[in-house]
């Protein structure tokens, strides 16, 4: 009995990875079933509003009922139909493994950088068909966003002993997640591999999400939540289902807590643009069709 329509401007939106489908602490207004040139999205997006009224999108992923592995999720569609609702800002959660030993199952981890490790078979751009453009990709997350994610994050302290790592603002020192295709984990020596290059994370989900939320000039931010070692310790059993979906289990609570601490906290700022305002305008550049060559 929620409304199918909705029709105020919705600035922030939550993507849900495992384990979190949806969020409970917010009060659900409207689910829209939205259907874009690319599809429909994942899943209905829900739009909820916090007890001052401000709404947020919320979409799960993997589907509902994770009925999506991280090479069918249709991308596309997901950032089409957030776009389309006003989105400026997306905060992106995902269970990833850890490649390094001082990240331990149940952390939290705010990458800033990404190796794409997918195999060019997810559609990763929404420019096609002869009109052409480069966005921008460098800092893959937005650098307002990260700050402003990390600084609210650290001031709280999370249940049990998750921890929280992020980059400081005066070294820098890279965060970086390894994205790969999936959906069978990685071997051993893959595994080792990403850490030689420097890897702290490792998921299946930030790609192509993230570039297409460049090309869409949304600020967006990865949250990652770690549930395992992945297979690089020689010592420890590789990585399974099961491992992950426990520790993402029992650490739903921090998940939470970590989404709606953000949100309470990132209203104001993208109500008066210091959080979502500098990709505005930079599509503008990244194009290289000629002007008289462009379809109408
Ligand atoms: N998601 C959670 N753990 C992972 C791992 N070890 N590799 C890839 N994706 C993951």
């Amino acid at each position: 009995d929620l409304a199918q329509e909705f029709n105020e401007p919705v600035l922030l939106a939550i993507i849900g990875g495992t384990g979190l489908y949806k969020l409970d602490c917010l009060h659900p207004v409207a689910k829209l079933h939205i259907t874009t040139p690319w599809g429909a999205p994942s899943s209905a997006i829900t739009i909820s509003k916090t007890a001052s009224g401000f709404p947020i999108a919320f979409l799960a992923r993997h589907g509902e009922h994770h009925s999506l592995t991280p090479t069918d999720v249709p991308n596309r569609a997901n950032i089409a139909a957030l776009k389309h609702l006003g989105v400026k800002a997306i905060v992106a959660f995902s269970a990833v493994g850890s490649l390094q030993e001082h990240i331990k199952p149940r952390d939290f981890v705010v990458p800033t950088q990404v190796i794409d490790r997918t195999k060019g078979i997810r559609p990763s751009s929404f420019f096609e068909s002869g009109f052409v453009a480069h966005a921008g990709f460098g800092d893959p997350f937005d650098l307002t966003l990260n700050k402003f994610v990390n600084k609210v994050v650290s001031t709280h302290k999370l249940e049990g002993d998750s921890s929280f790592f992020h980059t400081s603002e005066t070294e820098k020192n890279d965060l970086t997640l390894i994205c790969m295709e999936g959906p069978a984990f990685s071997t051993r020596a893959e595994s080792k591999l990403y850490r030689s290059w420097g890897g702290s994370v490792i998921n299946m989900s930030c790609l192509p999400e993230s570039k297409l939320a460049r090309e869409a000039e949304i600020a967006y931010q990865m949250i990652c939540m770690s549930t395992d070692y992945d297979a690089w310790r020689d010592d420890s059993e590789p990585v399974t289902v099961e491992t992950v979906v426990g520790h993402l289990t029992a650490n739903g609570e921090n998940a939470r807590f970590v989404a709606t601490t953000l949100i309470e906290a990132l209203e104001q700022p993208l109500i008066d643009g210091t959080v979502g305002n500098d990709l505005i305008g930079s599509m503008k550049f990244a194009v290289s069709t000629a002007p008289h060559a462009r379809a109408p």
